[in-house]
């Protein structure tokens, strides 16, 4: 079992061999033990020292030691600007992606859904499917063009990263920062879920305002790994995205060759199931910021590039109150995701596994079946139990991949779950 540190982006500190890391200083004339120095920096040098984020690693050979990398085939994977297809105003919804035919590892199965803004200039998101049927071995895999915010679905992952390794499930997030090798083992044999690959500022924990120092995400529930290093001299293919497209070098050592490392720029992990909910104790709802989780934020106060937000167990005990979300439409974009469960805003039709995609100022909200059911129900304290919703809220609308407007998987008759809601006004 991966052994963890506690916090989100604190300082930490972790050496695979007791010794290893410099005391009092960054970077030594020579390593005693014939280590390398290297700096990775997740933000600007200059930074605000709030936001600052960058570790030291020491390591068996510097990440300058490889060839020349050069294209490969991107697959299903798509990057921005998204303009393959015309994005439609029509809210969309997607069956489970099935699992592929051919073998795949978690690189040879990534289908992006869509996405938005601009790779290069760091701003927007790509919204992503994993679906992997076979562990990553002697090849590594890392993203220049931004963080990925991995949301198991369906088995767990065993990510071996330059820090170490971190295991996640269903339930758990793990988020590999910009530029960091990783590999994803499968301990159940296969593993789908979404990755949403965030260009822009880093994610962060939101500010909590009147809520308080306490409450939605602690910090302490965050899980960086201990120092973990490969000494291996085998063949390893180093798959890069760069600038939207796909690139492999062939290395002869591994890169997880870190043996020690300080900083606060890590992969991490979280259990959902430690988030601590909040909601309405009196009548009527929160907007469902109430449930973030991380924000990216963009140069705009309070807009986000995007949220992370979740819809976990919870009891609802507002009073005169319709308690599902009402009808409503945002200038923000969501893309949704089921874990687990059942939403509480849809009947049929969104299954674990299924997603949609209410875009900027389209209408949504229950379906029919919900409305008649929640209208009419008895308003006694509820615990809704066995769920597992999330949203990828984004600033600028999601762009749907071609593969995302053709695949069968997309429900064509979606907007029919709102067509049964009858006039009710009687003059
Ligand atoms: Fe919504």
């Amino acid at each position: 079992m991966p052994r963890y540190l506690s916090g989100f982006a604190n300082e930490q500190a972790s050496e695979a061999i007791p010794g290893t890391l410099p005391e009092g200083q960054n970077a030594p004339q020579r390593h005693p033990r014939g280590l390398y120095t290297e700096q990775i920096s997740g933000t600007a040098f200059t930074a605000p020292r709030g936001h600052n984020r960058r570790s030291w690693l020491y390591r068996i050979r510097p990440s300058a030691a490889h060839p020349a990398y050069r294209r490969r085939d991107n697959g299903l994977l798509r990057s921005a600007p998204f303009n393959e297809v015309e994005p439609p105003p029509n809210r969309l919804r997607w069956d489970p992606l099935p699992f592929p035919d051919a073998e795949a590892d978690f690189v040879d199965g990534l289908t992006t859904i869509g996405g938005n803004g601009d790779a290069g200039l760091r701003c927007g998101i790509a919204v992503h499917v994993f679906r992997a049927t076979r562990s990553m071995d002697e090849r590594l895999f890392f993203d220049a063009d931004g963080e990925l915010l991995i949301v198991p679905e369906h088995g767990r992952l065993l990510l071996r990263t330059e820090f170490g390794e971190i295991e996640a499930g269903p339930g758990e997030i793990a988020m590999i920062p910009r530029g960091i090798k990783f590999a994803v083992l499968l301990p159940d044999g296969k593993a789908r879920g979404w990755v949403c690959e965030n260009y822009g500022e880093l994610f962060r924990l939101p500010e909590l305002g009147p809520i308080g120092a306490n409450g939605l995400a602690n910090p302490r529930d965050f899980l960086t790994p201990v120092a973990a290093f490969e000494d291996c001299e085998a063949h390893v293919e180093v798959v890069a995205k760069f600038a939207g497209n796909l690139w492999a070098a062939e290395f002869d050592h591994s890169p997880l060759d870190v043996v020690a490392w300080h900083g606060n720029y890590a992969p991490y992990k979280y259990d959902l199931s430690r988030f601590n909910t909040l909601g309405s104790v009196s009548f009527d709802h929160p907007d469902p910021s109430i449930f973030t989780v991380l924000t990216a934020p963009s140069e705009i106060p309070g807009t986000a590039n995007c949220d992370f937000v979740i819809f976990p167990p919870r009891w609802m005990v507002a009073e005169h109150t319709f308690r599902p979300p009402w009808y409503h439409r945002n200038v923000m974009n969501e893309f949704m995701g089921l874990v687990k469960g059942v939403y509480d805003a849809r009947g049929e039709g969104f299954v674990p596994g299924g997603m949609s995609l209410h875009n900027c100022m389209a209408g949504h909200g229950p379906d029919a079946v919900t409305y008649e059911r929640a209208s009419a129900a008895e308003l006694r304290p509820v615990k809704i139990e066995n769920t597992l919703a999330f949203m990828f809220e984004a600033r600028f609308p999601i762009r749907p991949t071609r593969f995302a407007l053709e695949t069968p998987a997309l429900q064509r008759d979606y907007d029919a779950c709102w067509r049964d809601l009858p006039k009710r006004f009687a003059g």
